[in-house]
């Protein structure tokens, strides 16, 4: 059946719904581990990365109600770096041992920055190479309480608040300010005493409030309609429920320097989390220039934002995407394989990367996607406006967005 799978040009219409917002659903389910189940969740991720945090809360939950002598938890990950990261932070906090492992684009993470962390907080954890499979000996007497994040993660400051929040310790995180910050928003939501200084955040009291969560529709799922229809010359779509919190919606800010028609509506909050109907028309392009805090505001979107600069006048320049390398994916490797397909130019850069706009143009390409569900869904975005694409699996799209190629084959329809 994978093999069959090929995307076609063809302009987008209509109204769209996307899945529940992934980052938030892990977030939301150790929440719940740490809140107990009377805390409802509606609109929860179903990707597979999500079913992973899921299967493993469970587990951990289980240990913390009756704990065994001796248990060593083994969890699986799978292809999630979210879940491999932030149950480390759970486990290292509430006093578990634990063994992580995950499939083999996982097992090629780095999983040293996290755990770096985590020593710090007094928990025992050893990586093979810096990696997975990593074994855990979380800690009943937490040691440094005030952080220097090493790198401008989420995942690992998300880490270190979980950590202190199973461990009942205040903990403070200096040194990031841009990266996604859902799990502060969700802790305040659920009545949390967490605050921002500066570049610092503070944990001080747990969360005390067990009121619905509602996860809004996911930025990063809603950005593959919002740059298809960018490029399919005829699209207008309404991608309804979006969350937008700034942190994570810079490829709505690049796309508006290339001149992108777009508009938000019926702006409200949801959870904590700013939320809105995005509307998006076809426009032409111009090419711009993006590195720095945008970089990290739309991290996961510089795939899309390469195929939105395939179409624009001029060459784009990505700069400061280095850690791009090291996703689900090498998705720098990614762009120049998805752009060549359908005949765009691309030129690595130290940092980042240089895309040559004009008439992309494909003929039925077949894309290897190695197993990463965005560059999968991408391929969709740039066939819209450049003709077929097909993939070599697409398996991975399960990951994060399982009604994908029905939701966009509708929308094209
Ligand atoms: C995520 C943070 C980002 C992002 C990933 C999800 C999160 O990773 O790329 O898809 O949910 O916190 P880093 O924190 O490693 O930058």
């Amino acid at each position: 059946v994978d093999a069959l799978v090929t995307f076609a040009r063809g302009r987008l219409r209509g109204t769209i719904a996307v899945p529940g917002d992934k980052s938030i659903s892990h977030r939301a389910l150790i929440l719940q581990a740490f809140l107990g189940e009377t805390l409802t969740i509606n609109n929860l991720n179903a990707g597979r990365d999500v079913r992973a945090t899921a299967a493993a809360v469970r587990q951990i939950s289980a240990e913390r109600r009756e704990p065994k002598v001796n248990k060593t938890l083994a969890i699986d990950c799978m292809n999630s770096g979210s879940t491999a990261r932030m149950l480390m932070g759970v486990c290292a906090g509430a006093n578990l041992s634990a063994a992580f492992d995950g499939d083999a684009s996982l097992r090629a993470r780095p999983m040293e920055p996290v755990a770096a962390q985590l020593r710090a907080f007094g928990a025992r954890i050893n990586c093979t190479d810096g990696r997975l499979p990593a074994t855990v000996l979380g800690t009943a007497t937490p040691q440094t309480r005030a952080f220097i994040l090493i790198e401008p993660s989420a995942q690992v400051k998300s880490a270190i608040l979980f950590a202190g929040l199973f461990a009942g310790v205040p903990v403070a995180i200096h040194g990031d300010r841009s990266s996604r910050d859902h799990t502060e928003r969700l802790l305040g939501h659920l009545g949390a005493q967490i605050v921002w200084n500066g570049r610092t955040v503070t944990l001080d009291r747990p969360p005390a409030r067990i009121v619905p969560i509602a996860v809004p529709g996911d930025f990063s799922a809603a950005c593959f309609f919002i740059v298809a229809a960018t490029v399919a010359p005829g699209s207008d779509v309404r991608i309804e429920g979006v969350g937008v919190n700034p942190t994570r919606t810079g490829l709505l800010d690049a796309l508006r320097s290339m001149g992108a028609d777009i508009t938000l509506h019926e702006e409200r909050e949801q959870s904590g989390e700013p939320v809105a109907d995005i509307v998006v028309r076809h426009a032409p392009l111009r090419a711009t220039s993006i590195g720095g805090e945008l970089a990290l505001r739309s991290i996961d979107e510089i795939p899309l934002i390469a195929v939105a600069a395939a179409f624009a006048e001029g060459t784009t320049k990505i700069n400061g995407v280095r850690e791009l390398q090291n996703k689900e994916s090498d998705r720098l490797a990614a762009i120049v394989r998805l752009l060549d397909a359908a005949g765009v130019s691309t030129e690595r850069l130290p940092n980042g990367i240089a895309i040559v706009g004009g008439r992309p143009h494909s003929q039925g390409a077949t894309l290897v996607t190695h197993g990463d569900h965005r560059t999968a869904m991408a391929a969709a975005a740039l066939a819209a406006g450049a003709g077929p694409i097909a993939l070599d699996s697409a398996d991975s799209i399960d990951v994060s967005f399982p009604q994908f190629l029905a939701t966009f084959a509708q929308a094209q329809s």
